[in-house]
């Protein structure tokens, strides 16, 4: 389904956007794998690798000024064209409306807004270039197009997280944007959005002991024990399916609006959240 082309994914080095990365391989992509983790970058693109996938790893921060285009620029060095961008890199930081510090809105605005839209810039002569020429020439249409990843936490807001969800439901206005933009060079951009998904943002925090070093501040990841129990409790209520998603379900919904089944799907918001808001 992907034969030929090539995707580049952020934060692809575990959880929701490893397993895409692996997904895109296994229906014939070539995978560009970013994460702020380079170890784990490299696992991915080796695990890409060793089923017979092609697959390169290029460490480093989204939100790092020049890092976008040099990401694009590698990508398309090395497998020749881009396809589809996947802005999936983020982490949580969160703190009551009344606590929250500017460092903290502005650091989970930068990596979940400012660095999609950056990375958006970055892509665009590549995606935009070879859709006008390939209009130009009047050769069938190619598969491109931009997930990006929200979260019901955007769509609908949740407490304590004003910086998450102003970022994640800013990345939808984004998105329409992009697709109204580059829809008549046959671009599509598309939101993909998550309630609850078992990843090291959800686990309990004092179990995993998991956290993201972001310019110096250690940053804990994960739910509160306390917060994790109140919400598993009333799991059916919240969401119809009763349960959380597994990592690989929910990068399938990625995979499934990048494909070129969905080439006529474009500014969607598509909620992979087992009915969770509806
Ligand atoms: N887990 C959920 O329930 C859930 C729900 C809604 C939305 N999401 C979103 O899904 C996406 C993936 O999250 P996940 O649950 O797989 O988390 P995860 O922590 O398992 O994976 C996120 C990856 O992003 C990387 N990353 C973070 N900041 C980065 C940066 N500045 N530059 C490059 N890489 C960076 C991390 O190193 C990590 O490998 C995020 O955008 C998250 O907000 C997750």
């Amino acid at each position: 389904m992907f034969n030929d082309q090539t995707i580049v994914i952020t934060g692809a080095g575990r959880g929701i956007g490893a397993s895409a990365a692996l997904q895109f391989a296994e229906h014939g992509a070539n995978v560009v794998v970013n994460d702020l983790d380079t170890s784990m970058a490299e696992e991915t693109a080796q695990a890409i690798q060793s089923q017979g996938g092609q697959a390169v790893a290029i460490a480093g921060d989204v939100t790092a000024a020049g890092f976008p285009e040099q990401l694009m620029q590698t990508a398309v060095d090395r497998f020749g064209r881009l396809n589809v961008l996947v802005n999936n890199a983020g982490y949580t930081w969160d703190a009551m409306s009344h606590k929250l510090t500017d460092e903290q809105w502005q650091a989970v605005l930068d990596v979940h807004l400012t660095a999609p839209f950056r990375m958006i810039r970055a892509a665009a002569p590549h995606l935009r270039a070879a859709a006008a020429a390939e209009i130009e020439s009047g050769a069938p249409p190619t598969n491109r197009c931009i997930v990006n990843v929200s979260s019901t936490s955007g769509l609908h807001g949740n407490i304590g997280q004003a910086n998450y969800a102003a970022g994640k439901m800013g990345i939808v206005g984004l998105t329409k944007t992009i697709a109204k933009e580059w829809g008549r060079l046959g671009i599509r951009c598309n939101v993909v959005a998550f309630g609850f998904v078992d990843t090291r943002l959800t686990r309990p925090q004092e179990v995993q002991e998991e956290s993201i070093e972001i310019e110096g501040s250690e940053i804990m990841l994960g739910i509160p024990q306390k917060v994790r129990t109140m919400l598993d409790k009333d799991i059916h209520l919240r969401i119809p399916l009763g349960r959380p998603a597994t990592d690989d379900e929910a990068a399938s919904g990625i995979v499934l609006i990048a494909s070129p089944l969905a080439s006529y799907i474009t500014g969607h918001v598509l909620e992979v959240t087992g009915g969770m808001g509806i």
